[in-house]
């Protein structure tokens, strides 16, 4: 199958590229970003510079590619989106709708979304399940429930197979774009790197969590399950939701010694507070049995050596942490 990834170059993108190539698909990487290295992306695969906020080249690349489905990752995330809406708002939301006009101008099969728990907002119970009052408090989760929603729309008016997960938060041993759930990471990174972390949230904070090759299970899963039993497009995935406290503790347990406090930012608690602490995804285990494998403790057993390697080939590699 020939596959198109916007937004290829992030920290999902590298990771599904990967799968899918091992999968035996033909994958094609776009993105703003100029092509990464050969460490870390097969130079094999095809490489095409594409900002999803001009029409014209994304209906010029789709029409050039003929891919039979597309994974649009393409996307300014919660913390970055709230420095600039208004870019956040072009690239989200413009975005997507350049991407669905491409797939139904060029006869695109199917399109794989991926929202966010950040579509959700305050007020909501403690563990949500999808058909909820979505009232997000960022630009991201705004065009994320926009995005949502034109996909259906698109797949009622015009056919096209449009799928997708919200995610938690995802972790993996990768730069984070600037995502609200990125202290998680940096607990691990700046615990293996400097012994200590200041994380910018209270120790009680709690939110959805998920280690990324269980994330890139999904997407790789999601779209080859057959449509008729599929009762919605877009589904919750849950991994584990622990405290903050819980993450340090589990880091502690893998780096003895480590020193990790709490110095909450109030913009970025704001945000982490108007999220769920736990997501439902009782729909996405009924239509397409999926399930997660790693805990806390699994993903912190198998991310710290990872952690480790990068930071010992490059310190910088993982970037700095946010404050
Ligand atoms: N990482 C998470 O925790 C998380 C959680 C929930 C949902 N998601 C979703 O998964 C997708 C991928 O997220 P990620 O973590 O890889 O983010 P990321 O920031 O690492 O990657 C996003 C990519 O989009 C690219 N991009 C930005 N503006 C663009 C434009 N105008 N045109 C084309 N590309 C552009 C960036 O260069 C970047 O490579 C996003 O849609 C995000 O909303 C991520």
């Amino acid at each position: 199958m020939r596959v198109l990834v916007t937004g290829a170059g992030g920290q999902v993108g590298l990771d599904l590229i990967a799968e899918l190539c091992a999968g035996g698909h033909e994958a094609h990487g776009s993105d703003v970003v100029a092509r990464p290295g050969a460490g870390v992306l097969d130079p094999a695969v095809p490489w095409h510079g594409l900002d999803v906020t001009d029409p014209e080249r994304v209906d010029g690349l789709v029409g050039e590619i003929r891919p039979d489905r597309i994974y649009h990752l393409a996307a300014i995330l919660s913390a970055r989106g709230e420095i600039n809406p208004q870019r956040t708002y072009l690239v989200n939301q413009q975005g997507t709708w350049n991407v669905l006009e491409a797939c139904r101008t060029h006869g695109v099969e199917q399109l794989i979304f991926t929202s966010t728990i950040a579509a959700y907002g305050p007020g909501l119970p403690p563990t949500v399940p999808e058909d909820v009052p979505l009232h997000p408090t960022t630009m991201y989760g705004v065009t994320k429930v926009a995005g949502e929603l034109l996909g259906e729309y698109y797949h009622h008016r015009y056919g096209l197979d449009f799928r997708g997960v919200r995610f938690p938060g995802l972790i993996s041993a990768s730069l984070p774009g600037g995502g609200t759930s990125d202290y998680a990471l940096f607990m691990y990174v700046d615990g293996v790197r400097h012994g200590a972390y200041q994380a910018f949230c209270r120790a009680d904070t709690r939110i959805p969590l998920m280690y990324m090759p269980d994330g890139i299970r999904a997407l790789v899963e999601l779209p080859e399950a057959p449509r008729s039993r599929l009762r919605r497009c877009i589904y919750n995935v849950a991994a584990f939701s622990p405290s903050a406290q819980q993450i340090a503790d589990s880091v502690a347990r893998a780096i003895p010694g480590v020193r990790i406090g709490f110095e909450p930012d109030p913009r970025r608690q704001a945000i982490l507070d108007s999220w769920p602490d736990a997501l439902d995804d009782a729909a996405a285990r009924a239509d397409w049995g999926w399930q997660c494998r790693f805990d806390l403790d699994a993903m912190t057993d198998d991310l710290v050596p990872r952690v480790r390697e990068l930071l010992e080939r490059d310190p910088d590699q993982l970037g700095n942490a946010p404050h």
